[in-house]
Parts: C-alpha cells; sequence; structure tokens
C-alpha cells in the first residue's frame, strides 16, 4: 500500500534545515531535577541486561545530570569479582558498543566524564540469590533509599523478595528511606503462576514498593499515544467504535531467537511478547481517559479496559514457527536451527489473534494483534483504520482507496506518526487519490541517546509508578491469553518462512472478515 503514496517533500528553509515550530525551538529537559540519593542494587550484575541496558541507561542519565551525587551502584552475582574487576569489564563492554551499530546502545565515543561518573560509583559483591549470608552481608552494607534491581532469571524473582524480606532489608522507615524492587519480565507464565508470584511477594513488600518492568512504556513513542489521543481535540471525539472500523497492533521483528534459545523453547512469542508489551500497546490505545495523569490513575484505566477484553479462543489466533530463509539477502537458518532449540520444537516464533474488548466504547471494534520473529521487516505500530466515510459524495470516485482513512503510530524503527487520506488529484476531473502526511520525532525534536531503561530508572528512584505495572494489571492480561495457553496444547505451529510476511494462516484470519494486514514490506 505504502507505493500508492505520495510523500510530501519534507519542508526546509533556503539553508537546507528543517523548519521547526517557534513553539517548540528552544524547549529543553531542563528543569528536571535530579534523582534522589539513593544505592541501585542490580542482582544479576555479570548479566546481559546489565551490560547492554542498565549501564548505557545510567551513562545517559549521568550525561544529562539526573542522577544524585550520592547514587552509589552495587552490583551482585554468583561468580567471583571485585569491585574493579566489574569496574573494567563493564568499561570494556561500554568501549565495544562504539564498535557495534546493532547494538541498543550505540555511540561514536564514550564521553570520558559521563562514564567515569558511573564507574567510580560502582562495587561488586559476590553472593549466592538463593542463600541467607548474602542478605545479612546486605544488611550491613545498605542504608537509607535502595532499589533493588532483579535483573535475574525469573526463577529467583520469588527466592530474592522472600530473603529481601526475611532480612528487614523492604522494611521502610516512614518517608525517610524507600525501598523498591525492580521485577523484569517474565512475570509468571500463565494466570495461576502470576497470581501465586504476586501472593507470594505481597507478604514481603506493599504493592507499591514493586516496579514491574515493562521496557515498552520506556519508549518514548509509546509515552506519546495518550497525549496523541487525549491532548488533540480531532481524534479523542473519534476514538470510538462509531468512527473506527479495526486496530492492528504490530511488533515484528527481523531477528531471530539469538543465543536465547533454552529461555525461548519454554516462553515462546506469546508469552513472550503479548500480555505483556502488546497488552500495554492495547491499553494506551485503548483506555478510557483517565480521571488525571497520575500513576494510581492511569494504572486504574489501564486494569479496568483490560478487564474488558474477551478471552481469546484458539479459533482466534495463529500460531507460526520460522523455517529457513532469507533477511536483507542473506541466508539464515530456521528455527529448529538455532542453538538449544529443540530439532522437533512446537514453540511459536510468531502469533496473530483477534480480540475483542466489551465496553461501550470498542464493543464491535476488532483489535487485531501480531508479533514475530525473522519476519520480512522490523516494524512496531498501532495502525487505527477509520471508517468509511459516511456522505456517499465519494463512495465511487475513481481513485477512492480502500486502504486510507489510517492513522499509524509508528514505534520503531521509524518514531513519528502517519496518516494516510483521500485527496484530489489536480486536473479537471473529480480523481482521488490516496496521500500520507507525516511527523517524524527527530525533525521536531533533538532526539537524545537513549535505551528506553532511562525513564524507568529514573521513575523508580523518584518513586512514578505510571510506567510499571500493577498486579491487577499483569493477571488481567494472563487471563485473557490464558485459554491460548492451555488450548493450544500439543498441536504445532503454521511454518513460514524467515523473510517472509508471516504464515498464511494470519492473513486468512483477517481475510475472513474482509481485512487485510498492512504490508511489513516496506516495499
Ligand atoms: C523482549 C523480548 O522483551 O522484547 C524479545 O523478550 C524481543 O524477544 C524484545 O526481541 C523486543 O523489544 P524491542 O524494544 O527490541 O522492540
Amino acid at each position: 500500500m505504502n507505493t500508492a503514496v505520495n510523500l510530501p517533500p519534507r519542508s526546509t528553509s533556503a539553508d537546507g534545515q528543517s523548519h521547526l515550530p517557534v513553539s517548540v525551538i528552544g524547549r529543553s529537559a531542563s528543569g528536571v531535577e535530579p534523582a534522589p540519593p539513593c544505592t541501585l542494587v542490580i542482582f544479576g550484575a555479570g548479566g546481559d541486561l546489565t551490560k547492554r541496558l542498565l549501564m548505557p541507561a545510567l551513562y545517559n542519565l549521568a550525561g544529562s545530570h539526573l542522577l544524585s551525587e550520592n547514587l552509589r551502584v552495587l552490583g551482585i552475582d554468583h561468580s567471583d569479582n571485585t569491585d574493579e574487576g566489574w569496574r573494567s569489564a563493564l568499561s570494556e563492554t561500554m568501549q565495544s558498543f562504539t564498535r557495534d551499530e546493532s547494538a541498543e546502545f550505540h555511540a561514536k565515543q564514550i564521553d570520558a566524564a559521563a562514564w567515569g561518573w558511573v564507574r567510580q560509583r560502582l562495587s561488586y559483591l559476590q553472593g549466592d540469590f538463593e542463600q541467607a549470608p548474602l542478605y545479612g552481608d546486605l544488611t550491613h552494607r545498605l542504608q537509607g533509599n535502595v532499589v533493588f534491581y532483579l535483573a535475574v532469571p525469573a526463577r529467583f524473582f520469588g527466592p530474592i523478595i522472600d530473603h529481601l524480606g526475611a532480612a528487614g532489608l523492604l522494611k521502610e522507615s516512614g518517608n525517610d528511606a524507600f525501598r523498591r524492587v525492580v521485577i523484569e519480565k517474565p512475570f509468571g507464565a500463565d494466570l495461576s503462576s502470576a497470581k501465586n508470584l504476586n501472593a507470594r511477594i505481597l507478604k514481603s513488600a506493599a504493592e507499591s514498593q514493586f516496579y514491574r518492568i515493562d521496557h515498552f512504556l520506556g519508549k518514548e513513542t509509546v509515552q506519546s499515544i495518550l497525549a496523541v489521543r487525549f491532548a488533540n481535540a480531532m481524534y479523542e471525539p473519534v476514538w470510538c467504535r462509531d468512527f473506527i472500523d479495526h486496530v492492528q497492533i504490530t511488533a515484528a521483528e527481523t531477528i531471530g531467537v539469538e543465543q536465547r534459545g533454552s529461555f525461548y523453547e519454554a516462553t515462546g512469542a506469546l508469552r513472550d511478547m503479548v500480555p505483556n508489551h502488546l497488552f500495554q500497546l492495547l491499553c494506551m490505545t485503548a483506555i478510557e481517559p483517565p480521571s488525571s495523569l497520575d500513576a494510581d490513575a492511569i494504572r486504574t484505566a489501564k486494569a479496568k479496559l483490560v478487564e474488558c477484553v474477551k478471552p481469546i479462543q484458539p479459533e482466534h489466533a495463529v500460531r507460526g514457527q520460522y523455517t529457513a530463509g532469507k533477511i536483507a539477502e542473506e541466508a539464515v537458518a530456521g528455527y529448529l536451527q538455532e542453538p538449544h532449540v529443540s530439532p522437533d520444537s512446537a514453540t511459536e516464533t510468531y502469533v496473530a489473534l483477534k480480540l475483542a474488548i466489551e465496553n461501550e466504547r470498542w464493543s464491535g471494534v476488532p483489535f487485531y494483534l501480531r508479533t514475530g520473529k525473522r519476519l520480512i521487516g522490523r516494524r512496531t505500530e498501532i495502525a487505527v483504520r477509520f471508517k468509511k466515510a459516511r456522505a456517499p459524495l465519494f463512495a465511487d470516485a475513481p481513485g477512492m482507496d480502500e486502504q486510507s482513512d489510517l492513522l499509524r503510530i509508528q514505534i520503531d524503527p521509524t518514531h513519528g506518526i502517519e496518516t494516510i487520506l483521500n485527496v484530489k488529484v489536480p486536473g479537471p476531473k473529480m480523481q482521488l487519490a490516496p496521500v500520507a502526511t507525516s511527523f517524524r520525532y527527530d525533525d521536531y525534536f533533538q532526539q537524545k541517546p537513549n535505551v528506553g531503561y532511562e525513564t524507568l530508572l529514573y521513575d523508580c528512584m523518584i518513586g512514578d509508578a505510571t510506567l510499571f505495572q500493577r498486579a491487577d494489571n499483569i493477571e488481567t492480561s494472563w487471563a485473557a491469553i490464558d485459554p491460548l495457553l492451555h488450548g493450544w496444547g500439543k498441536g504445532t505451529p503454521e511454518l513460514y518462512a524467515a523473510g517472509s510476511e508471516g504464515p498464511a494462516g494470519a492473513d486468512a484470519l483477517l481475510a475472513r472478515e474482509g481485512r487485510q494486514w498492512l504490508k511489513l514490506d516496506p516495499k
């Protein structure tokens, strides 16, 4: 469909610079206070998440002067290491990012002052997450505000929090000191395990002390969805079943499972992406206006929305698994040939589904969600297809495009918004053509280096839980997909070639309702 759309040239001045609207020129992030002093305790100091995302995020925050002079970072892991050993290993990894353009964090050079600031605050503690002595050690080392960050496999969440609780490390002393715990995904593997984990951790601390992370909420473009919806009178009134035909939410990746075969085997695309990332996009798209921008108001609006999602039945979903193929002309292996994957695995690497939201705003509007690995294009976006114009004036006009009346909120890799409209082709006859009007964040705003974890870390330090998932939100999301998890049983996924648009069954899911997916192939 893209090919039919004539993109207008970007507006530029005589010196070739993009025009910026006056209201944006000169705006800066100044005025944002640094976070209060605290110790950030990272369980999983030697892990990938710490190296690839947490350290770059701390470095970026340090560069923006958003951390307290009194920040300390204590890394904990099973293996033997020293403060200096950990610091040097991380310094090397930071340097390696300057040579790796495909890393989440890539910079031409590492700013010595900003990294030095972080580096000197790092110390290391060797310990067994599952044994009491580590926590005895911690009680001596920690005072005041502490954020415990669980950058560890999910099996450690329960035991670590039990130990922190038993050692009294989660006790907050009035307003003087906070004790917070950041928990990575996956939070549970289905409804009952998520409920059990919530019940277990809530024995050790209050709900308000837990920050369940979903890194999609750290993406600026995702945070902007509420602004687009509720700060623009031209969208707000039409954002409902009277005007919207359907919504497509896509998170398509070109990468495969890489070195994460053993994690992925037990997880699959549904658990990995749907009840968390895609549901967060769904929430931002479909929630009722919250009573304020307060964390609890937004989280309550989300919980109410997900409660209205009808549990998804297997006949409304399709799962797929990639076979060998080509991505950008390069031959790539099939899922079954990936390291640490069983040769007869039935794990899905793709899922597409239709869901219904039973409330006044959305009743009758299908939401189609899809996500998969090794697809032809990388694209995370929300596409809102409006209903046909009510006046029949142009119903039969030549050039009237079925694919227009579309709003695309582009999250990755493009950050922007595009609308596809019907306009008249210049000339004597009334002939229509679809055109795109598009906005790119980087045409208007100076892009700050960002791996998505900066906001999340900063928010946790200042105690703003807006972007974190509350227990009820997690549980209702699992409840919505539970029939799939249990109903799919031992069946096998449909195969699709790496580098394709996904399994044919996904097209059929929409085709039987007279609709089609937007193409992933950018050509
Ligand atoms: C992670 C999943 O949570 O999100 C990965 O475990 C997936 O499988 C990733 O690749 C996608 O995130 P992003 O930010 O790269 O779109």
